[in-house]
C-alpha cells in the first residue's frame, strides 16, 4: 500500500475506534492496539508532514461531543496523559524531568481509575457544573446526572474554600454493582456491557437522571484547578480535598525517585485485582506546583505527568469443549470450558465467548491452545488461539443450529448478534428462568419461593407456566411428599403466593418477562395504558406514543401479545385474580391554597425530587402542566435549568420561583 493510503486508512481506523470507544461507549480495540497504531500514525506523519490529516487523531485529545446535552468549553482545558508501558519508558520520562528542572523533585504516584473523567465547577462552595472530557477543549454538561451520584458533595461547609475552583476526578462503577446490573440486563435481552468502563460511561450520558440515579456510580477525585495558587504542591491539595468532603482515594504515595514509583507500581499490579473497582494503570505527576509550570505541556499532555499502563494478564491453556447455556429469554450464550490455569491470583476454568461471531472471529477448533486475559474485565476472555499448537484434523467449534436444550431450531433476529431458541413455552431453562424471574424480588416478590424450590418443582411436574403458580395450593398431597419441604415451608409458600395477587399492575407486567420490558418500561406501559386490555390491542403508533416505548420495545410487545399460549397465561392468572389495571390512588388534598394555578417545574433541587414537588403542588390543588405557556402562572426553577426553558419563560413574562416560594404559598 502506497504511505499516503495507508496513513489515510490508519485515520480512519483510529478515528471510527475513538468514536465507539467515546460516543458510544462501546469500545472496538484494545487500548494498547490503539496506542500502538496511533503511534504509527504518529511516526508516518512525522517523516511525511506532506500527507498528515489536519483532522488527525494524533492531534485529538479525546473523542467527540454526544449530541443531546449543551456543550460548555473547559475554563482549563482537559489534557490527556502520555501513556507509558514499561520500566525504559519511565526512566526516560524522569531523565526528561531531571534534565529540565534538576534533581530536587518529588512524585506522587496515584491509581489510574478506568472510568470516565469529570470536571466539577463549584462557586460559593456550591456545585454548578459537571462537564465530561468531551474532545478536551468542550464538553458534555452532565451537572443533573452528575449530581445522582452520593459521594460529589452539592453544598461544602469549609469556610476556607477557594470561591470558585474546578476539581477533576473519575467515575467509575465498582465490580459488583456492575455484575449485579450486567446479569440484570442479559436476562433482559439487552445488550450487556463489555466492563464498567464502558457501563459508567453510557450512565453518565443518559437523558434521564431517574435511570442514573438508579444505577451506583462512584468518583475519585484527583486534580484541583484554581485561579490564584493556594497551594504549593499537588500533595497538599489532595489533602485538602479530603477535608473539604471529596472522595480522594486513600492509595497515593509520595516518592522521591523513580526507584519507588516502580515499587508502587510493581506492588499494585497484583494488589489491583483485589480493589472493589478497576484500574488500569498507575499516574506518576511532578508534586510542586511551581515546577509543573516550569515543565509546561505539549499539545495534548502535560510534561510533568505521565501514566503507566498495565499490560492485560495472559496465559495459556487448553480449550476442552464449548457448551451453551439458554437463558430465560432463549438467548444461546456459548462458553468456553477450560483446563483450569492460574490467572492472576483466581484459577481460570471458563471464559466468556459472547456470541457465534466471536467464535468464528477465533476460528475456534476443539483442543486448541488459547491465550486467555483477565485484563480490566471480571471474566475471563480468550484473545487468540496458538495456531503453531494445533493439531492436525482438530474439528473446528461449530455454533448449533438447534438449542441445546430441546433442539428446535434457532433463529437470529435481524441487527442482533444473539441467536435464539423461539420455544419459549416449552424450552426447559427459558421455562424455569421466566418463572424465577417472576417470582423474583424486583417482579411478584413471593415469599417462601427460591430458584432451586422453581427448579425441583419444573421436574416434580408440577409447574410449567407461571398461572401454574397458583393451582399449587391444590396440589398439597404432591408438595408433601418433597424431600425437604415441611408442612410450615408449604404454608408459608402458599401464603406468600396468594399476597401476590396484590402486587401492582405494573409489577406483573415486569414479571412477565416480555423482551425489552425492564422495570422502568413495565411501569411506563402500565401509566401509558392503565391496563391489559388497552395494552394488548394497542398498535405500534400508540405504543411509541408512550413516553420511553422505542420501536424496538413495541415490536416485542407487539410479538409477546401476538402469541396465544402469552394471552392464555394472562387470562388465567386475571381469574386467579392478580391485578390487571392500575389502581388510581385516590388523592385527598392537604389544602386547596394553589386550586385554578398552573405550575411548570424545571431543573434540580436540592432537597426535593421533582416528583415530591409535583406531589406537593397537586395535594394543595395546583395542576402540573407539561410546557411553558403563556397560560402558566409558575415556574418552579431549580438548579441548571434549560436556557430555552429560562427564555421562553422571560418572553412570556411567567414569574419564575423558586421552592421557598412555593413553600410560602403552601403556607
Ligand atoms: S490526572 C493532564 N490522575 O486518565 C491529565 N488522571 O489518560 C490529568 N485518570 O483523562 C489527569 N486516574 O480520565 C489523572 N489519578 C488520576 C487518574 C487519571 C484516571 C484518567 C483521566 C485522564 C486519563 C488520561
Amino acid at each position: 500500500m502506497e504511505i499516503k493510503d495507508k496513513m489515510e486508512a490508519l485515520v480512519k481506523e483510529l478515528n471510527q475506534h475513538s468514536y465507539n470507544y467515546y460516543v458510544l461507549a462501546m469500545p472496538t480495540i484494545a487500548d494498547y492496539e490503539f496506542d500502538k497504531k496511533l503511534e504509527e500514525l504518529d511516526k508516518l506523519e512525522k517523516e511525511h508532514p506532506e500527507f498528515a490529516d489536519p483532522n488527525s487523531p494524533t492531534l485529538k485529545v479525546g473523542g467527540d461531543i454526544t449530541k443531546n446535552f449543551t456543550t460548555v468549553p473547559h475554563r482549563w482545558p482537559m489534557l490527556s496523559l502520555g501513556n507509558t508501558y514499561n520500566e525504559q519508558d519511565l526512566r526516560d520520562f524522569d531523565d526528561r524531568i531531571r534534565k529540565a528542572i534538576g534533581d530536587q523533585f518529588e512524585y506522587v504516584c496515584e491509581l489510574k481509575f478506568d472510568g470516565l473523567s469529570i470536571s466539577l465547577t463549584y462557586e460559593n462552595s456550591k456545585l454548578i457544573r459537571a462537564v465530561t472530557r468531551g474532545d478536551g477543549s468542550k464538553g458534555d454538561d452532565v451537572t443533573t446526572n452528575i449530581k445522582t451520584i452520593r459521594n460529589i458533595p452539592h453544598k461544602l461547609r469549609n469556610e476556607t474554600i477557594p470561591p470558585l475552583f474546578e476539581i477533576r476526578g473519575e467515575i467509575f462503577m465498582h465490580r459488583a454493582a456492575f455484575d449485579r446490573l450486567n446479569k440484570e440486563r442479559e436476562e433482559l435481552g439487552e445488550i450487556p456491557y463489555a466492563n464498567p468502563r464502558n457501563f459508567a460511561a453510557g450512565t453518565v450520558k443518559m437523558q434521564d437522571s431517574k435511570e442514573v440515579s438508579k444505577r451506583p456510580l462512584d468518583c475519585f477525585l484527583y486534580s484541583l484547578n484554581t485561579d490564584k495558587n493556594y497551594f504549593k504542591t499537588h500533595w497538599e491539595s489532595l489533602q485538602s480535598l479530603k477535608e473539604w468532603g471529596f472522595n480522594v482515594c486513600e492509595h497515593t504515595k509520595l516518592s522521591n525517585s523513580m526507584d519507588e514509583v516502580l515499587s508502587f507500581i510493581q506492588y499494585w499490579e497484583e494488589a489491583r485485582f483485589k480493589l472493589s473497582y478497576e484500574i488500569d494503570g498507575i499516574v506518576i505527576k511532578v508534586n510542586s506546583y511551581a515546577q509543573q509550570q516550569e515543565l509546561g505541556f505539549t499539545a495534548k499532555s502535560p510534561r510533568w505527568a505521565i501514566s503507566y499502563k498495565y499490560k492485560a494478564q495472559e496465559v495459556e491453556t487448553i480449550l476442552e469443549k464449548v457448551t451453551y447455556q439458554v437463558g430465560r429469554t432463549g438467548a444461546v450464550t456459548p462458553v468456553a470450558n477450560l483446563k483450569p490455569v492460574q490467572l492472576a491470583g483466581t484459577t481460570v476454568k471458563r471464559a466468556t465467548l459472547h456470541n457465534a461471531n466471536e467464535i468464528e472471529r477465533l476460528d475456534l477448533h476443539e483442543g486448541d491452545s488459547v491465550f486467555v486475559e483477565k485484563g480490566g474485565e471480571i471474566i475471563p476472555k480468550i484473545i487468540n488461539v496458538n495456531l503453531d499448537k494445533r493439531k492436525a484434523g482438530a474439528v473446528k467449534v461449530n455454533y448449533p443450529t438447534l438449542c441445546p436444550e430441546c433442539h428446535t431450531g434457532l433463529i437470529r433476529k435481524e441487527g442482533e448478534v444473539a441467536f435464539y431458541c423461539p420455544n419459549d413455552e416449552a424450552c426447559p431453562p427459558q421455562i424455569v428462568g421466566k418463572i424465577q424471574h417472576f417470582i423474583s424480588r424486583k417482579a411478584m416478590n413471593i415469599d417462601g419461593l427460591g430458584d432451586e424450590t422453581i427448579e425441583t418443582f419444573y421436574q416434580r411436574g408440577l409447574v410449567a407456566h407461571i398461572s401454574d403458580l397458583y393451582t399449587l395450593h391444590e396440589k398439597s398431597d404432591q408438595l408433601k411428599t418433597l424431600e425437604r419441604f415441611g408442612e410450615r415451608s408449604i404454608e408459608n409458600m402458599l401464603k406468600g403466593i396468594e399476597q401476590s395477587k396484590q402486587m401492582p399492575f405494573e409489577k406483573v407486567l415486569f414479571g412477565l418477562g416480555i423482551r425489552y420490558v425492564g422495570e422502568t418500561v413495565a411501569r411506563k406501559l402500565a401509566v401509558g395504558t392503565k391496563d391489559i386490555d388497552k395494552l394488548t390491542s394497542a398498535s405500534l403508533e400508540e405504543l411509541v406514543a408512550i413516553d420511553e416505548i422505542g420501536q424496538r420495545i413495541a415490536e416485542s410487545i407487539i410479538e409477546y401479545f401476538g402469541t396465544p399460549e402469552h394471552l392464555q397465561q394472562i387470562n388465567l392468572l386475571k381469574a386467579y385474580g392478580l391485578q390487571f389495571e392500575v389502581i388510581e390512588k385516590e388523592i385527598t388534598l392537604e389544602s386547596d391554597k394553589l386550586t385554578g394555578k398552573t405550575f411548570v417545574i424545571s431543573g434540580v433541587f436540592e432537597n426535593y425530587s421533582r416528583e415530591e414537588l409535583k406531589e406537593m403542588i397537586e395535594n394543595n390543588g395546583g395542576k402540573i402542566l407539561s410546557g411553558i405557556s403563556a397560560k402558566l402562572n409558575y415556574l418552579v426553577a431549580g438548579d441548571n435549568m434549560g436556557p430555552s426553558k429560562l427564555e421562553k419563560a422571560n418572553k412570556l413574562n411567567v414569574p419564575l420561583i423558586s421552592v421557598d416560594d412555593l413553600l410560602e404559598l403552601l403556607k
